[in-house]
């Protein structure tokens, strides 16, 4: 039986590698001694009978026909999740690239229970009209403190999506009024909008990229260009696209080839630019397309998408709501590209669990109040979240600690893939923390993957067409990538021996 034998040498391998906590391992080893050594499988398959029960009960009342199986929180700890069954996967999806410190950290617990925090969930403000007399600090104590280079000012938003629509709205706003001057809107303007037409409604655009990935609401879905799925039957605004790099890996080998694609990628920007019919108020753009397959660019790219914007006034918005919050081994991706000039936006979401965009021009806050704004914009709670997720990051060094571990990941699956070149390519990632992806040749090759992984006791997700990417808390620590590694390395031999 797969089962068996696979919690058998999973047992055998956590042993070999003598897999005991102490303090020196890592941070896991502080916030989690009772966190497993190895997967812990009891169940014959994942998801198990209690997981499909549970799921078919949910279903009639919840879309659930995405769920990989049902997990229980409660029993979760540090790198691992656990299931309505019992079983406990070393996690290095992380609820899609969400979960900073791993479950339960005893310092987000802390944080959870406090008064603070009772008051901020039950008390949950208007933020625009009545914010709280702490706010500003918790803001500046955390969200503003992990600022990138340049930026120290935030707007508060809801999720990944609402971030970037928020920043496209300031966007809008800011060229408008620039265009606009001192003058107060204009009757037309005023009546205009209201039939939704020009001139009050804008006709200017966002561009982003082709397999960019910003969003599922109505504005972001419209810069998003990967899996249709989410695009469908959507109405869309007739924004640009332009095309991104498609590089070759490793990047080193291919430096020449790499530059022309990257060169040929800014020129056709710029014409697009240049051919648009409307303005374009800002430009769209991940560090790693994530969800579109984790392409990479490099910093020479968006220097030069970075000097295109500046010359066409068009402004810059770089989207971290995946790749920010340490994981690429800078607490901002962006940061890998030393720009000489910042960007005029960056969103975050995800890891922060707290979402907005950052900046620093004061004119990217309207003129006018009420403008930005909706009833919560934001919420205090998950700004006292990221305040201390901030701050575990910081007192634990965990950027650069992902980076060693990253490294450790990437130079073991540099050599283990090597040995199946026929099954296995692009690895990617180096140099940038455990943010690690590579492709299958197929679709179907993937999955087989990756269901082999779950029933190995690995949650891993994919990504793009056939990849797969690797997302792991910032509390993934040595310990935990060699465990992984060698179930990798058993899962090929099982695959492809
Ligand atoms: C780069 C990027 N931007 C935006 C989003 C949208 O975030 P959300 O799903 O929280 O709206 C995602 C989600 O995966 C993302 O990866």
């Amino acid at each position: 039986m797969l089962r068996r034998s696979a919690y058998k040498n999973l047992q055998q391998r956590a042993s070999q590698l003598q897999l005991k906590r102490s303090a020196s391992q890592s941070v896991a080893s502080i916030y989690f001694p009772s966190e497993p050594t190895a997967p812990v499988l009891k169940t014959e398959s994942i998801p198990g009978p209690k997981s499909v029960e549970l799921n078919e009960e949910l279903g009639k009342v919840f879309d659930n026909r995405a769920a990989y199986f049902v997990s229980d929180y409660k029993q979760s700890i540090g790198n691992y999740l656990s299931d309505a069954d019992g079983n406990k996967l070393l996690d290095v999806y992380a609820q899609i690239s969400s979960i900073a410190l791993g479950y339960n950290n005893p310092e987000l617990l802390k944080t959870a229970k406090s008064d603070e925090m009772a008051s901020a969930i039950i008390n949950r403000p208007a933020l625009a009209c009545f914010p709280s007399a702490e706010y500003g600090q918790v803001l500046k104590d955390g969200i503003l403190a992990a600022a990138p280079k340049g930026m120290n000012k935030v707007w508060t938003a809801l999720s990944g999506s609402c971030a970037n629509e928020t920043a496209y709205k300031a966007a809008f706003m800011y060229q408008a009024q620039k265009k606009r001057g001192s003058l107060d809107f204009t009757h037309e303007e005023l009546s205009s909008v209201m039939e939704n037409k020009a001139p009050g409604a804008s006709d200017s655009a966002i561009l982003s990229f082709e397999k960019g990935f910003h969003g599922r609401l109505f504005g972001s879905l419209s810069t998003t260009r990967s899996k249709a799925i989410h695009k469908l039957d959507i109405p869309a605004f007739p924004w640009p696209a332009a095309p991104f790099p498609k590089l070759k890996y490793p990047l080193d080998n291919h430096k020449h080839e790499n530059h022309a694609e990257e060169d040929r990628c800014l020129g056709e920007l710029e014409k697009i630019i240049k051919n648009h019919p409307t303005d374009i108020a800002a430009l769209i753009v991940e560090p790693v397309q994530s969800e579109g397959g984790d392409n990479h660019a490099t910093p020479y790219f968006f220097q030069g998408v970075r000097d295109i914007c500046t010359k066409y006034e068009i402004l810059m918005i770089v989207d971290e709501v995946q790749t920010g919050v340490g994981a690429s081994g800078k607490f901002w991706a962006h940061e890998h590209w030393n720009l000489t000039t910042p960007p005029d936006m960056v969103t975050f979401s995800k890891k922060f669990q707290a979402a907005g965009f950052y900046f620093k021009n004061p004119d990217l806050q309207p003129a006018q109040p009420y403008r930005q704004f909706n009833t919560w914009c934001g919420d205090p709670s998950k700004a006292l979240i990221a305040r201390t997720i901030y701050q575990e990051i910081e007192k634990y060094d965990l950027v650069n600690k992902t980076q060693e571990v990253g490294d450790i990941l990437y130079k073991s699956l540099d050599t283990l893939l090597s040995k199946y070149p026929t099954k296995m390519k692009n690895l990617r990632g180096e140099n940038f923390g455990t943010f690690i992806a590579w492709d299958f040749t197929s679709v179907l090759e993937r999955q087989e993957f990756l269901d082999t992984c779950r029933q190995y006791g690995v949650n891993i997700g994919g990504c793009g067409d056939s990849s797969v990417r690797l997302r792991p808390t910032l509390a993934f620590g040595e310990e935990h990538a060699k465990l992984f590694l060698g179930i990798v390395e058993e899962i090929f031999l099982k695959l492809y021996k």
